[in-house]
């Protein structure tokens, strides 16, 4: 990462899986997967390539299925130092902004 200058990563993005999905109406559809499906596969991801940079300053943004704060919290404690959100957003609104940045400072919000 060092010898390419790269400053972050954002660990994952959609998926073309569709583990947990398959059953539902439109769950084979075309296109890339995001929302809760991804949460733990994206989570799985970061917590491998945070062990992979350990020590090396790089920095990752958690991203894929924070629909919540504890998702958020999920994916700092498994090595992101930023989060993102997408679908969560879709849905929730700027309320998730406020639960997720509580989440991260260790407080608890209520809804
Ligand atoms: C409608 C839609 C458009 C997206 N467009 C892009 C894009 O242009 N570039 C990109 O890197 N990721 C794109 N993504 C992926 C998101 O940035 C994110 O990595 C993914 O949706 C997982 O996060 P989420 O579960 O919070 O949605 C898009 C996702 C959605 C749902």
């Amino acid at each position: 990462m060092r010898r390419f200058e790269i400053d972050a990563v954002i660990a994952t993005n959609t998926t073309l899986g569709r583990a947990g999905v398959e059953h539902l109406p439109h769950g084979n559809e075309a296109g890339g997967l995001s929302g809760a499906p991804v949460r733990a596969a994206s989570t799985r991801v970061l917590r491998e390539l945070g062990q992979a940079l350990a020590g090396s300053r790089t920095i990752l943004i958690g991203v894929g299925g924070i629909t919540d704060g504890a998702a958020a919290a999920e994916k700092r404690e498994a090595g992101a130092s930023l989060v993102q959100i997408y679908t969560g957003f879709i849905y929730r609104g700027p309320a998730l902004v406020r639960e997720a940045v509580a989440a991260l400072a260790g407080a608890r919000v209520e809804a």
